[in-house]
């Protein structure tokens, strides 16, 4: 279950099956503080059980940014301990983001800083809005990134380019972004959510249980050899033929009719 009364997140269900989270935090440009970090943790964890899930979007509120990095107010005077202990819990979040089951499209709308832009490379893929700026600005703040930049961006992107933006913090448009492919595609910043939506609802419309198998084949891939990784294909490509969806969906082939995917 999701708790309805967050303060600085909303929860929307925008279609069926489909989840809209919306870091909304508008004053602090959804700076990512500890109330905000607890309130998506909660969201994530109510999300990851539910087996009806079928595409989470997540985005920024108001018009100015996704979200500008983590809290700078409430990290200066962390101890070094306390700043450990701030970026694992962020790190075990984010990874908890990327195994969700579900595939999970960042909507990034203006500023995607720091804590943003690592929170944007946690989902499985970004849609940019036209005002969107993505970068890694924390040299300029006298730390490394800390919620997971410095490894998921040259996995994401080209490592040189990665490597060049970690250590210069330069900031990239929603064009570059897209050039560069750490952004799948740009649109207008009135179309971002309808875009999304039209994903969501493409994917949903898809065999559930597939759905969440290539999540894992792809997840699980990422650090393995490729002979280990099509193993892992393998296994989940047998597993498929026990699942009811893999059933209806060639017998609707070979009856030349829509499929209707029960998820399981
Ligand atoms: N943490 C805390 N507060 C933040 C914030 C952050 N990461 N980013 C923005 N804010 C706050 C500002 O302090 C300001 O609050 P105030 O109105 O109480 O002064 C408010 O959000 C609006 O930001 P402001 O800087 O006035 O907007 P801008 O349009 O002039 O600049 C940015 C926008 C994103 C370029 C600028 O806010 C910025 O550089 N933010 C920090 C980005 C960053 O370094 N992120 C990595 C953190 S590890």
């Amino acid at each position: 279950m999701i708790e309805p009364s967050y303060r600085n997140l909303r929860h929307e269900q925008p279609g069926p099956g489909i989840h809209l989270l919306t870091l909304d935090r508008p004053r602090a440009l959804n700076a990512l503080d500890g109330t905000t970090l607890g309130e998506l943790a909660c969201a994530v964890r109510g999300l990851s059980g539910d087996a009806g899930a079928r595409a989470l979007l997540v985005t920024g509120g108001g018009t100015k940014a996704f979200v500008a990095g983590a809290d700078i107010s409430e990290m200066q005077s962390l101890s070094p301990e306390e700043a450990r202990s701030f970026s694992a819990g962020a790190a075990r979040l984010f990874l908890e983001i990327e195994a969700l089951p579900m595939p999970v499209i960042a909507l990034v709308n203006g500023y995607a800083l720091g804590g943003g832009c690592e929170l944007a490379l946690a989902c499985d893929w970004i849609i940019a809005a036209d005002n969107a700026v993505f970068g890694q600005p924390e040299v300029n703040l006298g730390i490394p990134p800390g919620f997971g930049g410095t490894q998921r961006l040259p996995r994401r992107i080209a490592p040189g380019k990665a490597l060049e933006l970690l250590l210069t913090g330069r900031q990239v448009n929603a064009d570059e972004a897209v050039a560069i492919g750490l952004a799948n595609e740009k649109v207008a910043p009135d179309a971002l959510l309808a875009r999304g939506i039209e994903m969501a609802k493409l994917i949903a419309s898809r065999g559930p249980y597939a759905v969440r198998l290539v999540k894992q084949a792809w997840q699980r891939g990422q650090s393995l050899d490729l002979a280990a990784a099509c193993a892992i294909e393998s296994d989940l490509f047998g597993l498929a033929f026990s699942s009811a969806d893999q059933k209806e969906g060639m017998r609707a082939f070979i009856e030349k009719r829509p499929p209707v995917f029960c998820g399981r």
